[in-house]
């Protein structure tokens, strides 16, 4: 890691955006971290695009220190942030240290992530007491899907977008270094970006945020499970690799793969040596 949150609070006074896309293994880091990517989010969005769960509230701390080891091995400039599953902070401060803790000592994370606001700042605090950076997530948090009744836009009326721009005040004052912005409009979230001194990372949330971060599989188009309205595809990387898995299985059964060039050699004598 050289980035580090002294990175992104200078970035967002310079106006800098943040970059954060998520990731789950080893090669994916790296290729990140050669694109000079500031931020690897190792999310709980790990369920359904790594494990093709329907949401993100079955995914266990074990399954998070698994994927985020995997990637901070990768990671040599980016800064990995670990992401907190559902229930894993919920119960007490105790609770939130020690798993944030294993976030960092078993899988050498540079930070963790939570979802909530007000709720939850006893354990950002008690996190941050710790000595542990926090990325705070308000808005559209996954882990509230059963409470929201579905994966819909928050902050829309006027009650909700104070509650919001509450949120964005009290983690900040619990000690927060970043929040995520998830699902708002993003008139709101210009608003929030403003009252606020630590950078936000939006997702769903408009241009004006101090970062933006997308899940990797819906970006590179290799994810069709579900797309939401904001997800732009940079790459058709799905068509790409549907198509070489379909050329491997074509010349494996036409019996022209391998060739002579990817296939090892041996001396004729050896050879007759055997017969
Ligand atoms: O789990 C995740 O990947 C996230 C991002 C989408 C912000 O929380």
């Amino acid at each position: 890691m050289s980035k580090t949150i002294t990175t992104f609070k200078e970035q967002k006074a310079k106006g800098d955006k943040i970059t954060m896309m998520t990731c789950y293994d080893y090669s994916m880091a790296k290729l990140m971290d050669q694109a000079d990517m500031d931020i690897l989010l190792v999310g709980d969005s790990l369920g359904m695009v790594m494990m093709g769960l329907p949401d993100t509230l079955a995914v266990t701390m074990d399954d998070m220190v698994h994927h985020t080891l995997c990637v901070s091995r990768g990671a040599e400039n980016a800064f990995v942030l670990g992401d907190m599953p559902f229930l894993s902070y919920h119960i007490s401060t105790e609770q939130a240290v020690t798993n944030a803790g294993r976030l960092v000592k078993e899988a050498g994370a540079n930070g963790v992530k939570l979802e909530g606001g007000a709720s939850v700042c006893p354990q950002i605090e008690a996190i941050v007491k710790a000595q542990i950076p926090v990325c705070a997530h308000i808005g559209l948090t996954p882990q509230s899907v059963n409470a929201f009744g579905g994966f819909k836009v928050q902050g829309k009326s006027v009650e909700a977008a104070k509650k919001l721009i509450e949120d964005a005040k009290a983690v900040e004052a619990a000690g927060a270094s970043m929040v995520v912005l998830e699902g708002i409009p993003a008139k709101l979230a210009s608003i929030i970006t403003d009252t606020v001194s630590i950078p936000t990372i939006g997702i769903g949330a408009g241009a004006g945020c101090d970062g933006q971060v997308l899940v990797y599989q819906d970006m590179l188009a290799m994810f069709s499970d579900f797309t939401p309205k904001f997800v732009k595809h940079f790459a058709e990387v799905g068509d790409v690799m549907r198509q070489a898995f379909a050329d491997y299985a074509k010349e494996v059964k036409a019996g022209t793969f391998p060739d002579e060039e990817h296939s090892y050699a041996i001396d004729d004598a050896v050879i007759e040596a055997l017969k």
